[in-house]
This record gives structure tokens, C-alpha cells and sequence, in this order.
């Protein structure tokens, strides 16, 4: 047959066919070289305990978004546990927060060197123990993704949204692998504005019949950002409920108001009014999570309660998506932003952006969050992000359509996206309560919050407030919320 199929071949055809074949085997190779099994980490003795692969996977047109990903199969059983994404907020935060500081295999051992490096420690309460997990970079400028023209740099809530929704089905196509494994989108902060995105849009990529089909089964977010206005206003309800504020100034405020502050009329007067006094009174709060030190975001000092500097820094109208600046140097007292710079200096090292593979040239400066990204409250945009979901209920109502799981928990500390707001969404969707209504949920035998079941059809939700932490829940509460999604992935109640 070969030699019969050579006798008809010309010259010519041949080195077209020889040319061909070149040809695959550089792009199955490119498939390769964008894959890299990482054994060892800077600043970790000896091999990884877990399997780390990092990669890049090119999406929207001509694949000109390159996005880089971390993934860590499960350390429990790879074969069926689910598969997940996690997305870090911001929008344009690095996904290596949420590796160090949040679920992820590892954490930094706070001033203690090696490799030249901040020294890494596994980390007892990883997600990976139980889920395989994807931590992403998106979109375009974040971490170390980078595009291959300046034109792509620019994304979107929704083009970032269809971007990850490409990522994940590219994802699972070079890892047939995990192919049939529950497949969750998740994250926290803003990217509550892109998850049900994400998720409403591979289920119906799955209709429309786009291969592979991926076996989409639900999401879940951590004190996430889902109705922009909805979720700046329940502030004010929050403080008052955490007693920042007497009940006179709340139902004064509320009256005069009509109930919008973050869209406050600024020629009605009184409401002007109240809202300055409400502000003096939460002004010198941390918003992250009320009962840590507040620290001043130009500094990282922790503030003392200077009544001169109160009022020119946070307001219930100021910026939602507060992320602390990277600063190379510790002072006295504690400020969760000093951690996070020892995650900017590792990612920033040569030899570690060398074992991850980073392509070189690609990025000059590893940054924990791209500032020209960050959400800005009542700003439509950033130079390179447009804000256009000002939303995203109506898509959790899609897939409350669906044959769909859903985990929503809020650290019950956050006055940034508080539980309140979230609540109030939730309960736009009308769905029905099932078995727990507001109940206390355990983690090693101590109330660690309490939960709510809904359910709708084919569709469930289940809300749980995680009892004294932060913003990034799992940041401040590992235990419990390792405990939580653990129950939750084994679909028992949490
Ligand atoms: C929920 O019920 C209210 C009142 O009946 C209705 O106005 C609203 O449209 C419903 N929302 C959904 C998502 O079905
Ligand atoms: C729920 O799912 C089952 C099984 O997939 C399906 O047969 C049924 O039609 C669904 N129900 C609704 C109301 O969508």
C-alpha cells in the first residue's frame, strides 16, 4: 500500500505532503509547548506533592488573547471529581491570589527566603483536595496573560465572559481527560458579574451542539458582585445591622434617600446630608472586613482614627472593588495588602517565571491587579475595560431554567458586596425554600453560618453566610469554607 500510493506520488506532491506533515507536527508540538508539567516551584524544597500544569490557551479572534492558567489535578480522585474554574475579581486581579492567599495548594511563608524567593508551604485546606482546578488569569492583561495585538488588549464584561467560556471548552478539548468530570464555573468579588455569564453560556453552547460538549453542572461565588446598584446600596443597610450606624440615621437616611445612595440625587439636600453622616460614621472602616485594622490604601499603615483624613477616602459611593496596592515594606500592627506582596515579589522573579514557563518577553511586570482593569463604581470604564454589565441577575434567572447547582456564600464581615444585597437578589428570583431556611451550618462541630436551600424545577441554590469572615471568605475562614464546598461538590447539604 505505501509503496504503491510512493510510486504515484511526483516529486513535487511529495514535498507538499512532506511540507503537510511538518506542518501538523509543529502544531501538535505548539499544543505541547503551551503545556508545561511543573515539578518543582522556587521557594518550595524537593518536588510538588500535587501535579501543577501551566499553559496558555489562545481565545477570541485569531486567538490573539493568550490566557495563562494554572491547574492542579485533584489531590483526592482526579478521575471524578468535578472540574473547576476560579476567577480572582477585580476584574484583571492575578489568579495567584486565590493560589496563595485564598484555595489554592500553597501559601507564603511570611518572611522566610529561599530560592531568593519568599518560602512556599503546602496549604492543609486547598480546594484541590477535592475538585481539580483551573485559577486563570483573565482577562487579557491579568497576571501573565498577555495578547498579540494591542487591539485585544481592551475586553469587557461580556467579551471577558465568552472569552472564558471559549478557555473552558478549548480547556477540555487538549484534556479529554476531564472531559466527564462536573464542570463548575466559580470565583469570587467581581467576577459575580461573569460567572453566570460564563456558565448560562457554555450550557447553551451545549445546545446549540459546539464540540466538545463540556458537562457544565453549575457555579458558585463568593460574596459576589451581581447587581452593581442593588449591592453598593445594601452598605447602608449593612451598617446598620453591624451597628455602624443608629437605627434614627439608617431610617432617615433610607427615607430621604428613597433607597438609592450609590445613585444619590446630589441636589436632594437632605439625602446629601445623611449620607455624609453615614460616611463619618463608617469612614475608618475596613471594608474588606469590618473588624480588621483599617489600613490606608495609599501606605498600608494602619490607620489610626484621624478624624481630619475621615470622609476623603471611602464612601458608601466610593469604589466597590477595593484591592490593597503592592508595597515592599512592613510596618508595625497588621495589613492583609503587606501579604500580598510577597506574592508580587515571587511572581516577579526570574527563575520562577521560568519554571512556570511564562513565554518570555510576554510580560514586564507581574502585577497583583492591573489597575487600568479595576471596576471603579459609576465609571462605565477603564482604559482597558468596559463595564457594560451593570447586571447580572437576569442571567442567574436563565439558569434557574436549567438543570443547574448553584453555591452562593457570603463572608458575613464584607461591607464591600455585603450578604444583605446579595440576599435581596436572591430573593428577586422567587424560587422556593427547601430544607434549611436560614439555618446553621458546622465545621468541626462550631456554627460556622448559616444557610438557606432554594430550589426552582431543575435548578438549585443553596446561600450560606460564612460567619465572621471577609471579602474573600476563604481567605479569612479556610477551615469552614474548605469544609463547605467539600459537602457542596459531594452534593450533600453543606
Ligand atoms: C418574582 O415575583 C414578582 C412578584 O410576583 C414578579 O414581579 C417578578 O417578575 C418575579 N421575578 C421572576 C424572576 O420571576
Ligand atoms: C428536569 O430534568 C429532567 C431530566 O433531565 C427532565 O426530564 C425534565 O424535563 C426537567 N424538568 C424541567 C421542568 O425542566
Amino acid at each position: 500500500m505505501k509503496s504503491r500510493s510512493d510510486e504515484i506520488l511526483t516529486p513535487k506532491m511529495k514535498r507538499m505532503a512532506f511540507l503537510l506533515i511538518l506542518l501538523l507536527a509543529s502544531s501538535s508540538s505548539l499544543i505541547a509547548d503551551s503545556q508545561t508539567i511543573v515539578e518543582t516551584l522556587p521557594g518550595y524544597p524537593g518536588p510538588l506533592p500535587f501535579k501543577l500544569e501551566t499553559g496558555y490557551i489562545g481565545v477570541g479572534e485569531d486567538e490573539a488573547v493568550q490566557l495563562f492558567y494554572y491547574f492542579v489535578e485533584s489531590e483526592g480522585n482526579p478521575d471524578e471529581d468535578p472540574l473547576i474554574i476560579w476567577l480572582a475579581g477585580g476584574p484583571g486581579c492575578g489568579t495567584l491570589r486565590a493560589f496563595f492567599y485564598e484555595i489554592g495548594p500553597m501559601q507564603i511563608q511570611y518572611g522566610t527566603y529561599m530560592d531568593n524567593v519568599p518560602a512556599l508551604q503546602l496549604d492543609p485546606n486547598s480546594w484541590t483536595k477535592v475538585a481539580n482546578v483551573i485559577y486563570l488569569d483573565a482577562p487579557t492583561l491579568t497576571g501573565y496573560s498577555y495578547t498579540k495585538t494591542p487591539e485585544a488588549v481592551r475586553s469587557s464584561d461580556t467579551l471577558s465572559a465568552s472569552q472564558t467560556a471559549e478557555f473552558l471548552r478549548k480547556f477540555v478539548k487538549t484534556h479529554p481527560r476531564f472531559l466527564k468530570n462536573p464542570m463548575y464555573v466559580t470565583g469570587i468579588s467581581y467576577s459575580g458579574i461573569v460567572i453566570p455569564i460564563i456558565t448560562e453560556e457554555l450550557y447553551k453552547g451545549n445546545d446549540e451542539g459546539l464540540e466538545p460538549i463540556v458537562n457544565i453542572q453549575g457555579y458558585m461565588g463568593g460574596n459576589p458582585l451581581t447587581d452593581k446598584t442593588g449591592d453598593i446600596n445594601s452598605r447602608l443597610e449593612y451598617a446598620y445591622r453591624v451597628a455602624l450606624i443608629s437605627a434614627e440615621l439608617y431610617e432617615s437616611t433610607k427615607k430621604n434617600c428613597n433607597g438609592n445612595y450609590a445613585e444619590a440625587d446630589s441636589n436632594n439636600l437632605q439625602c446629601m446630608l445623611d449620607i455624609d453622616e453615614v460616611n463619618k460614621r463608617v469612614g475608618d472602616i475596613n471594608i474588606q472586613q469590618i473588624l480588621d485594622p483599617d489600613c490606608d490604601a495609599a501606605t498600608n499603615l494602619v490607620r489610626g482614627g484621624n478624624p481630619i483624613r475621615t470622609g476623603n477616602r471611602k464612601s458608601l459611593r466610593g469604589n466597590p472593588i477595593k484591592m490593597l496596592p503592592a508595597r515592599s515594606f512592613m510596618k508595625d500592627g497588621f495589613c492583609r495588602g503587606d501579604y500580598y506582596n510577597y506574592a508580587t515579589l515571587w511572581a516577579n522573579d526570574e527563575n520562577v517565571m521560568r519554571a512556570l514557563n511564562v513565554r518570555e518577553g510576554t510580560v514586564k511586570e507581574w502585577l497583583l491587579c492591573n489597575l487600568d482593569m479595576k471596576y471603579n463604581y459609576g465609571k462605565p470604564s477603564m482604559p482597558s475595560y468596559e463595564f457594560n454589565i451593570r447586571s447580572s441577575v437576569v442571567y442567574h434567572e436563565k439558569l434557574s431554567k436549567r438543570n443547574c447547582r448553584a453555591l452562593i456564600f457570603s463572608g458575613d464581615h464584607d461591607m464591600m458586596v455585603p450578604h444583605v444585597g446579595t440576599r435581596n437578589w436572591i430573593n428577586s428570583l422567587n424560587l422556593t425554600i427547601t430544607d434549611s431556611n436560614w439555618d446553621a451550618w458546622y465545621a468541626n462541630g462550631q456554627d460556622a453560618g448559616y444557610k438557606t436551600s432554594y430550589a426552582h424545577d431543575n435548578y438549585s441554590l443553596v446561600f450560606a453566610t460564612v460567619k465572621g469572615a471577609g471579602h474573600t471568605a476563604p481567605e479569612f475562614k479556610p477551615v469552614e469554607c474548605f469544609e463547605m464546598v467539600k459537602r457542596w461538590f459531594a452534593n450533600r447539604p453543606i
